[in-house]
């Protein structure tokens, strides 16, 4: 039984349709990363599971019970925003504290006369023990007393995420929570929320146009372009077996190389250098693209067969090396019998026909003294 199911959803917006169908199941205890580029409707489908927005079609499932028409305050949803939403004029305390006050009947949360009814002061008394070790988990037991005036991005992101992870929703909604930061801080909270889910358990959809924090945080990565969900895979497939050319261009960065290419007579692909293809069943003459990542793609000996490209522009990186070349290929390979390239192909790109291969494609040199070129 799927924790969250999805069916179909489609919202318009003034006859514009920003989802088209979208259907995704989580797992018990799964931490599922959506992403895509901004503008494609990432937000609008979290609002539509959280109840804060009306779906024009489609049905929303947790634990296998129809949620669609429930109000957002009825879902037993914890959603945390990329504006932090937090309530100005509270502290630090209370804001972690709202979603608890429901513990209270509507007589006990009334000043001064709600101490006086009994069950109320235990009630308090656990909420505030409840908001003090959600702090500790986070760290930021010192901010308890602060207004969210009184804090920095960062800390006002702990207290949203404190206040969603207080309580033990049915699910997590976590709408690009780390935007706001600085890089540095945004790594390190990726490693927080990782952790916090690990103990909360609950499943999660994390919001993000950022494909590493997808990458790096999520079991499965939901890649959405255009309010269509192209490929739901763990990271690792999503980046070796992208399904679709779409998401083949989106994952990976610096970007993949897409080169247009011919199946020949001997079920082999070229371009410059001959790649012999697992899926034969593409006839031959049929226009393919070639993707290769640019960590497959090194820079030649003298004497090795290639593709012959005039470096643009090189960016040193530390770690790395970005070679920057104009469109390609510029020139054919010497010796295309050789196939020594260390070409990847990803399978439905090919099928899918050729594309304009973008002007600015990338190559990528590890950073070893044997790689080093003169330039
Ligand atoms: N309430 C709204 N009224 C009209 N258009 C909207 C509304 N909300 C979102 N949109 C449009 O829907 C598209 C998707 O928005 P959004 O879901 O916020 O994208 P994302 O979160 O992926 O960046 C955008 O073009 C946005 O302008
Ligand atoms: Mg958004």
């Amino acid at each position: 039984m799927s924790a969250l199911s999805l069916r179909g959803i489609h919202k318009s917006f003034g006859g514009n349709p920003i989802l088209k169908g979208v259907s995704l199941d989580a797992e018990p205890g799964e931490f599922i990363a959506l992403v895509g580029p901004s503008g494609c409707g990432k937000s609008t489908l979290l609002r539509i599971l959280a109840g804060l927005e009306t779906a024009d079609g489609g049905e929303i499932k947790i634990a296998n019970r129809d949620i669609s028409t429930l109000k957002a305050a009825d879902r037993n949803i914890a959603m945390v925003f990329q504006s932090y939403a937090l309530y100005p004029h509270l502290t630090a305390a209370q804001n972690i504290a709202v979603p608890l006050m429901r513990r209270l009947t509507r007589a006990q949360r009334l000043p001064v006369i709600g101490s006086l009814i009994p069950g109320q002061r235990k009630t308090v008394a656990d909420i505030k023990r409840d908001v003090r070790s959600m702090a500790a988990s986070l760290k930021m037991d010192h901010l308890l007393d602060r207004k969210p005036g009184q804090m920095s991005g960062g800390q006002r992101q702990r207290v949203a995420l404190g206040r969603a992870m207080v309580r033990q929703p049915a699910v997590f909604l976590m709408d690009e929570p780390l935007s706001n930061l600085d890089a540095n801080l945004r790594v390190h909270a990726r490693g927080e929320i990782v952790e916090l889910h690990r103990r909360a358990g609950v499943p999660t959809l994390y919001v993000t146009h950022d494909q590493a924090e997808a990458l790096s945080m999520a079991d499965r990565v939901a890649v959405m372009i255009g309010g269509a969900l192209l490929q739901l895979s763990p990271p690792r497939v999503i980046y070796d077996d992208p399904q679709h050319i779409e998401v083949a261009k989106f994952i990976g960065q610096p970007r993949i190389n897409l080169l247009p290419s011919q199946i020949e007579a001997d079920s082999t692909v070229a371009v410059g250098v001959r790649s012999a293809l697992s899926n034969r069943t593409l006839s031959t003459g049929a226009a393919v693209t070639l993707g290769i990542r640019p960590e497959f793609v090194r820079i030649a000996r003298g004497g090795d067969s290639g593709l012959k490209a005039r470096i643009e522009r090189v960016e040193f990186l530390g770690s790395e090396i970005i070679v920057w070349r104009p469109a390609f290929p510029l020139s054919s390979a010497t010796d295309p019998s050789s196939g020594r390239s260390r070409c990847r192909r990803s399978r439905s790109p090919t099928r899918r026909g050729a594309r304009k291969v973008p002007r600015a494609a990338r190559l990528r040199s590890p950073r070893k003294p044997e790689d080093r070129w003169r330039q």
